[in-house]
């Protein structure tokens, strides 16, 4: 029987949430921005944020698949969804639920680069540091937890536990 060990409540979420978002609209203040968030893991963190958000954002999604239907990543990285908008010399924020390896994310990075965009930053809500194998700035982290597969608050498991809304380590 798999169980949820409570990790960070709703409350611990929404407060961060909410100084990430005006930390990041200090910081790009009389800016627009480009917000792009990863699918699917980010959909709720990105929807939260943004509402937090003074500064005007557009907002587009990509989607990354590492993991296959494993708690591991398999170290291969596919766009199986690209941008739509056009960030040529815009300043583009990447949102992502969580950075494990850090595979996705530099790939990602790398991958928006080659439209020339003004600036690149990263917001990630968890930043994962214990299997750290590729080295990324993250601009902006909401929380750093050492090791255990999450869920809830947009992360799953096999496409489950995304809808709970607060985030939990998931023992099998
Ligand atoms: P990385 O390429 O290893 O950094 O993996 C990043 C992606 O793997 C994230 O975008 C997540 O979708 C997924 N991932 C990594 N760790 C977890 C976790 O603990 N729970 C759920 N998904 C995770
Ligand atoms: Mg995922």
């Amino acid at each position: 029987m798999s169980e949820l060990v409570p990790v960070l409540s709703q409350t611990d979420i929404q407060e961060r949430v909410k100084s990430l978002a005006h930390e990041i609209s200090a910081d790009y203040a009389g800016k627009s921005l480009v917000v792009i968030g990863v699918l699917k893991g980010a959909f709720i963190f990105l929807a939260d944020i943004v509402r937090h958000m003074s500064v005007p954002a557009q907002i587009d999604f990509v989607r990354l698949a590492s993991y296959g239907a494993d708690t591991k990543s398999s170290g291969k990285v596919r766009l199986t969804k690209d941008i739509e908008l056009d960030i040529k010399e815009k300043d583009v924020l990447i949102v992502e639920d969580i950075i494990d390896s850090g595979l996705t994310l530099a790939f990602l990075v790398e991958h928006l680069q080659t439209f020339n965009p003004l600036s690149v930053k990263v917001c990630a809500l968890i930043d994962k540091i214990e299997r750290r194998e590729k080295e990324v700035a993250v601009d902006y982290t909401g929380f750093t937890i050492e090791s255990g597969f999450l869920v809830g608050y947009g992360l799953d498991c096999n496409e489950d536990y995304r809808g709970l809304p607060d985030i939990n380590n998931l023992k099998l």
